[in-house]
């Protein structure tokens, strides 16, 4: 079974991921960034998730600000706490102590073969590899769920968890450590509409019902701002490549981050060219098999729930 750590900012689809990589996976640690919401909130909703499906590992904060740019959050998509519009449970949990960098550094100089599975901005992948750079030959390594080969969602060019910590994407883009991206063109593939969220309220339980409620609030908030009531359930892509390889295609490319334009800074730039003018860094997902993937995500969901 692959061993893994989640980096990410709660949101729904932080969530699913969560949940899919302790039920097919073996969780190792999960840390958070500052991204859909403020650190302190995406981490309390980290734990929150953990709590409500009974994921037993530790949840640490790491980077509560890019490496370079100012903090962006996305409320307009996920609320301002990033898990607004369900009733919650009470939190039973805490956070663990320490930073999610040193933890990760320690962790992953533990441990040789793990998969880093960064499903925000990827500032404490960044940190963790510029104080330890040894890491990148230590990781099995990193699945990540950003970028596009294609369109952007935060800006016509950039996808949200690059635009906020571009610097940090470079980093990471650039360190040689193997990684697979699931950018928006692969991960709109994968639908959250209405249907799903239904299929994910029959399942009945209590941490169901609250990812069925943030889904529904997801599309309101996607129809209010793109006019259709349908999205891309993004994170657990990057989680079922490592998990399940064979359903995500894969292609050898070359991908660099934009820092500089005015209208493209945070764009990753995938050259598909027959002869690109680099060697391929990256292995860019071009094609998952959504209903399978579907049915995991169900599976998953049905079988993590909370201890009583
Ligand atoms: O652009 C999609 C990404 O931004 C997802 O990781 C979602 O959770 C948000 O962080
Ligand atoms: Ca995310």
């Amino acid at each position: 079974m692959v061993r893994l750590i989640v980096d990410c900012d709660p949101g729904h689809d932080d969530a699913v991921a969560l949940v899919v990589a302790a039920h097919f996976g073996e969780l190792v640690g999960v840390t958070t960034v500052g991204g859909n919401a403020p650190l302190r909130d995406v981490t309390t909703n980290a734990v929150l998730t953990c709590q409500m499906f009974g994921i037993d590992v530790d949840v640490r904060a790491g980077a509560d600000r890019p490496l370079v740019a100012a903090p962006r959050y996305a409320p307009q998509v996920h609320g301002v706490s990033g898990f607004s519009g369900p009733a919650l449970p009470p939190l039973e949990r805490s956070a663990a102590e320490g930073h999610a960098v040193d933890w990760l550094i320690e962790t992953i100089r533990g441990e040789e073969g793990l998969w880093l599975v960064p499903v925000g901005p990827m500032t404490n992948v960044a940190l963790a590899f510029r104080r330890a750079p040894d890491l990148v030959g230590r990781l099995a390594g990193v699945s990540f769920m950003g970028g596009s080969a294609t369109i952007g969602n935060h800006t016509p060019v950039a996808e949200f968890n690059v635009l906020v910590d571009p610097e940090a994407a470079a980093v990471v883009l650039g360190s040689g450590v193997p990684l697979r991206m699931a950018g928006l063109d692969l991960t709109e593939q994968f639908v959250v509409d209405d249907a799903l969220a239904a299929n994910v309220r029959s399942i009945g339980t209590p941490g169901a019902t609250v990812i069925a409620d943030l889904m529904l609030s997801y599309l309101d908030n996607i129809e209010s701002i793109r006019g259709e009531r349908r999205g891309g359930l993004h994170d657990p892509c990057a989680v079922l490549a490592v998990t399940h390889p064979d359903l995500v295609d894969h292609q050898p490319r070359s991908v660099a981050v934009e820092l500089n334009g005015t209208l493209t800074r945070g764009m990753t730039v995938v050259d598909r060219r027959k002869r690109p003018d680099a060697g391929p860094n990256v292995a860019h997902g071009h094609r998952i098999d959504h209903v399978t993937a579907r049915r995991l995500v169900i599976e998953a969901l049905t079988a993590q729930t909370a201890r009583t």
